[in-house]
């Protein structure tokens, strides 16, 4: 080797040693819906703790909240396209691609938050992930929850006749849609970004809604009546996209499959631990008037023409209420 040839290979090994470092870090950006308090982001702050630690320090995640790079339907636009690297997403925004993911949202499917997140650990609700590579063009990773949904009204309902003609805002997603028309509601789907204002100025008379949401935007200032329904599951769905995704080294792929999985399963179980101490926060509450328990029978025979009307649009249906029966 002549000596500019060496010179040559030195040189270049020296200038490529810190690129070919530089090349492999990765700050994954991910968006949600939520604002910075919520579980969710919590959870996301710590993934990308454990993502550094597991990639030896190549990997962290970089959080896009509160809606900043728009609605979910866009979010998972830009998952498609690989604008975006990942995003903490409704499980009822997918339904919107994924009919099968309607199954998850079916009314009453569980009546505590023990029973939901046996549901979201599934077997048969990891199938319905296997749809979205082609779907959506995303991988879904794991499930996790915002907790179970609840009504949330600026006056006193005290049967389901006065649910009739309310405007009631909704999480845009067709199952949850059926539900609210078949009681007669007049459903108002829009971002969880725009409900305060929405509840503020009137445009809606009542909202679906969580325990967390509810008291991280404090929705009680213009809805002073809860009804303790439960009525149904709200799943959240950790998606990479599928550029992203095949553009990793399998061993990367285990590392976020892996990092992510931990997140999931913390984000299920602080839900289930936090949601008494979050109603009885909710007791506490000056002018909240809240009704408990109010179960499926308040709702006549709505449960059954759900399924019947969802049970055509997917198997899922009937496997997960065939699931929830042997809990
Ligand atoms: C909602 O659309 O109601 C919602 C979305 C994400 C987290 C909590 C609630």
């Amino acid at each position: 080797m002549s000596k500019f040839t060496t010179f040559a290979a030195v040189a270049f090994a020296v200038l490529a040693l810190p690129f070919s470092a530089s090349a492999q870090d990765r700050e994954f950006r991910l968006g949600l819906i939520t604002p910075p308090v919520h579980v969710w982001n919590q959870e996301v702050a710590a993934l990308s703790d454990t993502l550094s630690e597991m990639s030896d320090g190549r990997f962290t995640v970089v959080a896009f909240p509160s809606g900043q790079l728009g609605s979910e339907t866009t979010m998972l636009q830009q998952l498609q396209t690989g604008a975006l690297d990942m995003a903490w997403l409704t499980s009822a925004e997918i339904t919107n691609r994924v009919p099968a993911m309607g199954a998850l949202h079916a009314p009453f499917l569980v009546d505590n938050i023990g029973d939901a997140a046996k549901v979201l650990r599934s077997d048969v609700a990891r199938e319905i992930l296997g749809e979205l590579p082609r779907a959506t063009g995303t991988v879904g990773v794991c499930y996790a929850m915002t907790g179970m949904r609840q009504l949330l009204t600026q006056n006193p309902v005290a049967s389901a006749a006065e649910l009739d003609g309310l405007r009631f805002r909704i999480t845009p997603a067709p199952p949850i849609r059926t539900f609210f028309e078949m009681f007669g509601a007049a459903p108002a789907p829009m971002p969880l970004t725009q409900v305060y204002d929405a509840l503020a100025n009137g445009q809606i008379d009542a909202i679906d809604m969580d325990h967390e949401s509810i008291i991280n935007f404090g929705y009680y200032d213009h809805a002073t009546y809860m009804m303790e329904t439960n009525h149904h599951l709200f799943g959240m769905v950790a998606l990479v996209s599928g550029r992203v995704w095949a553009g990793l080294s399998p061993e990367d792929q285990t590392i976020l499959r892996d990092a992510i999985q931990i997140h999931c399963d913390r984000t299920i179980d602080r839900f289930v631990e936090g949601e008494d101490a979050k109603l009885e926060q909710l007791r506490q509450v000056e002018g909240l008037s809240i009704t408990e328990n109010v179960g499926p029978e308040f709702f006549g025979d709505i449960v059954a023409r759900w399924d019947a009307e969802w049970a055509e649009q997917t198997p899922y249906v009937q496997r997960m209420r065939d699931l929830v029966a042997d809990f």
